[in-house]
């Protein structure tokens, strides 16, 4: 396996053991992407309450889905609510401007991303192996040149995203994925114990020059054997 595992038992761990490693990066003043989706929920509002000055810290979005920051399926409006809003100082937030059409939005993201570094990836996982919005066999999966681009809706809920790309998610010094739960499992098996495919895209993000973990609970370890 290409990737340092940690397993435990239920998702509350998971999420504990999530928030310590979002608590390392806001101690060190360092940069984030965050995941968007319910899993990483308690991590953030965890790491909040741990930590309340992240004023030295950048927060960008690992994808986001194109509809209004306060829609209940923003990323951003995740975000805010689970870690912004508790926080005494908060970071510098480069949200997805997912006002401007999906084209517009990720090209701006591309521009903004451009020599940035990553200190810490965060990411999830979905039950048909997609990362991000990163979807299976999605053409976004061979985009080299650009850190961010438009994605179609590849799940639920079925509306166009903006998604960073291969090279953006593997130039995180640590990339780590969080998954959870029994409906996980069969996706951890394909992301982190077989070949990497296009079938399951979480297969193929690893950091490039770091290290990746995986974080489960003993459910979505459950078929790694
Ligand atoms: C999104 C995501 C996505 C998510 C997985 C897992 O915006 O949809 O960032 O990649 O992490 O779909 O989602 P759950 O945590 O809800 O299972």
């Amino acid at each position: 396996m290409d990737v340092d595992l940690v397993v435990v038992p239920d998702a509350t761990a998971a999420a504990v053991a999530t928030a310590a490693l979002l608590v390392d990066v806001a101690e060190a003043d360092g940069s984030v992407v965050l995941a968007g989706g319910s899993t990483p929920r308690h991590a953030y509002e965890l790491a909040a309450a741990a930590h309340s000055d992240w004023g030295g810290v950048e927060v960008w979005f690992g994808d986001d889905r194109c509809v209004p920051a306060d829609d209940p399926r923003s990323n951003q409006l995740l975000v805010r609510e689970a870690l912004l809003e508790r926080l005494v100082v908060g970071p510098l937030v480069h949200a997805v401007p997912t006002g401007l059409p999906p084209e517009e939005a990720a090209a701006a993201y591309d521009a903004a991303l451009r020599d940035q570094q990553l200190d810490l990836v965060l990411l999830g996982l979905g039950s048909d192996g997609h990362t991000a919005s990163l979807f299976p066999r999605s053409p976004a999966l061979d985009v080299r040149d650009r850190l961010a681009v438009a994605a179609e809706p590849g799940l639920e809920p079925f509306v166009e995203r903006v998604t960073l790309t291969i090279p953006a998610l593997e130039s995180g010094a640590h990339v780590v994925f969080l998954a959870v739960g029994e409906g996980k499992a069969a996706a951890v098996r394909r992301a982190f114990a077989e070949e990497p495919s296009p079938t399951t895209p979480a297969s193929l993000v690893r950091s490039s020059s770091g290290t990746t973990t995986v974080i489960l609970d003993t459910a979505a370890a459950s078929l790694l054997g």
